[in-house]
């Protein structure tokens, strides 16, 4: 049977760590979508054509871990904002939400856009400073120099861009069962994202 869950919210939410637990925990399948602008972006930003990539995009290539950098990031959403690129990647998740099995997308536009009949629809936000604080120790690990300013600034301007581009923007489904995460632990995020997708099983 298909059982889609649609989770959403802005970058470092903790919308990823909850969609990779909710599916462990139902035993469904996890698409990061976020990774699908990434391998765009990733190579937009080597001068290739926006259309073209997202018209050939192989799995393999979503596995390179330089698309988690914090340049890759603006770039996915810069080309994020173009309704083709968006266009293209369309029947690839739609498919993917409807796989046997049960499946778990995590976006922006999974509950509005890709898939408006889930069963499931979460809402992840936290405050600024914790998912600034959250993303500036994850890239801490790769970029030793770089700042929490930075990188607040990078979430916001990302942000913005996200939620008043005119192509499926950032918005929550007026379904979704909204969890801010800024201070909850892990733990309690994710038990509150499982008993509210377990409400609608
Ligand atoms: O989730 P993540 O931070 O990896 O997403 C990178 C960028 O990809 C976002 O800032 C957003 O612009 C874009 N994105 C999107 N729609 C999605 C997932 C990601 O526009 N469903």
């Amino acid at each position: 049977m298909a059982f889609t869950v649609a989770i959403d919210g802005p970058a470092a939410s903790g919308k990823g760590t909850i969609a990779r637990a909710v599916a462990a925990h139902f035993g469904f399948a996890h698409l990061d979508t976020g990774l699908l602008y990434r391998g765009v972006g990733f190579r937009v930003m080597q001068g290739e054509d926006p259309l073209t990539v997202a018209q050939n995009l192989v799995a393999e290539e979503l596995e390179n871990p330089d698309l988690r950098g914090a340049q890759v990031s603006q770039w996915a959403s810069k080309v994020a904002v173009l309704p083709e690129v968006r266009a293209a990647l369309l029947d690839f998740q739609r498919a993917f939400a409807r796989r046997l099995g049960g499946a778990v997308l995590d976006g922006r536009d999974i509950g509005t856009v890709i898939c408006p009949g889930a069963e499931a629809k979460l809402f992840v936000t936290a405050s600024d400073a914790t998912r600034a604080g959250r993303r500036h120790r994850e890239l801490l690990r790769s970029d030793p120099e770089i700042t929490f300013d930075t990188v607040l600034a990078d979430l916001r301007e990302r942000d913005r861009r996200d939620s008043e581009r005119s192509a499926a923007p950032l918005v929550p489904a007026e379904d979704a069962v909204r969890i801010d995460t800024s201070d909850m632990s892990i733990e309690e995020a994710v038990a509150a994202a499982i008993s509210a997708v377990a409400e609608r099983q």
